[in-house]
């Protein structure tokens, strides 16, 4: 359905009720977020044993921590006895377990029920069946993806495969090393908008021209609307005079030492549906994880990496965080300005798609069969 020819220039976008309904938010919470893997938190943010953060994941609470040997696990973030929730801090670190504040069950690191009041009183409870539920962990570029689903999608398919058709191979983004990367800045954004319009505009480069004059400068092929995502293998050039990927242009770091020849001086854009972008730069790795809260609410956390001896020197790194920063906020800000009019009797059957915008056609034909035609 979402490719319906308007006339051969035109193809049909999604209807507007695809952004606004709780219905349909719903079933993608159900059928994308706790069903596919995704992105949830910085491995290095959980520094020690002890460590844990919690996320939203679809509709669920999800605690992923740094268990006594240093490895990670992710888990439900619901007390096995009556329910409570578990961690109610977005992030902290406990010595040796996670107690619930409800009625004190315990849990060690490893999701076992260890101790709970009159536990030895109750002899015929298998603690071993009491334990956390668990949930599959996959840590890749330095993040922890987890998945809900009892038999999660294959990883190399679904997360590096994304990598793999944007860039034609797998060795091109390992060799941004992004595991080894430091964190030089994190913004998160809260924005009002449905999830779905930030990855359409990140997607296509229509609005280039319009709303990024810093990265236009930067990237002169972005200003003819044509995203480069769309071509496997390829990455924007730099401009002529381009020194680095900052905001004015000027000089950035070291470029990533494992970086082909080919990858200095372009900028590549990978999407990893539903709810991650990879950018990356010669000199530093810009990954940006959405949480979708609600159809009209997304909060989306982007990390800024770089090489260690970056930040160990505690170089100035705002010039290029700037760049894409501005990027985001003019960006959102689109969005924003997009999403009531996603409820508006002119959207009901939606908008139109243009030749260089034609891509974001197969992105709503794999989330409408995604989502089995259900709510088209
Ligand atoms: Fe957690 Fe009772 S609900 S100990
Ligand atoms: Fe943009």
């Amino acid at each position: 359905m979402t490719t319906t020819p308007v006339s051969p220039s035109l193809i049909a976008t999604l209807p507007g009720h695809y952004y606004t309904d709780p219905e349909i938010f719903r079933q993608e919470q159900e059928g994308l977020f706790e069903s596919m893997w995704f992105c949830a938190v910085r491995s290095s943010d959980l520094e020690g044993p002890g460590a844990f953060r919690t996320v939203q994941v679809g509709r669920e609470s999800v605690i992923v921590s740094r268990n006594r040997s240093g490895e990670l696990r992710a888990f439900l973030n619901i007390c096995r006895h009556r329910g409570a929730r578990l961690c109610l801090e977005q992030s902290g670190e406990v010595r040796r377990s996670l107690q619930c504040s409800y009625h004190a069950w315990t849990y060690d690191l490893d999701g076992r029920l260890i101790a709970a009041p009159n536990l030895v009183k109750m002899p015929d409870v298998d603690r071993a069946e009491y334990g956390l539920v668990a949930v599959a962990l996959r840590e890749w570029l330095g993040y922890a993806w987890v998945c809900l689903a009892d038999e999660p999608p294959s990883f190399e398919e679904t997360v590096v495969g994304a990598a793999v058709e944007r860039l034609g191979d797998s060795a091109s983004i390992e060799r941004y090393r992004t595991e080894n990367l430091a964190l030089g800045r994190r913004i998160t954004y809260d924005v009002k908008a449905n999830w779905k319009l930030i990855v359409e505009n990140f997607m296509e480069c229509y609005h280039c021209a319009t709303i990024h004059p810093e990265l236009t400068e930067v990237l002169p092929e972005f200003a003819d609307g044509y995203a480069a995502q769309y071509y496997v293998g390829h990455g924007a050039e730099f401009g002529e005079e381009v020194r680095g990927f900052t905001v004015d242009g000027s000089e950035g770091f070291a470029r990533l030492p494992e970086i082909a020849e080919e990858q200095d001086r372009r900028y590549y854009a990978i999407t990893v549906k539903p709810t991650v972008f990879i950018n990356l730069v010669p000199d530093h790795v810009i990954l940006h994880r959405m949480f979708p809260l609600a159809e009209d609410r997304t909060v989306v956390e982007c990390d800024w990496l770089y090489a260690p001896e970056v930040i160990g020197s505690r170089a100035d790194v705002s010039k290029s965080v700037e760049l894409f920063h501005r990027v985001n906020t003019q960006d959102f800000e689109a969005c924003e300005r997009t999403q009531p009019a996603m409820a508006s009797r002119a959207y009901r059957s939606g908008g139109v798609l243009v030749p260089t915008e034609h891509h974001l056609g197969i992105f709503h034909a794999w989330l409408t069969e995604r989502l089995g035609g259900m709510g088209a």
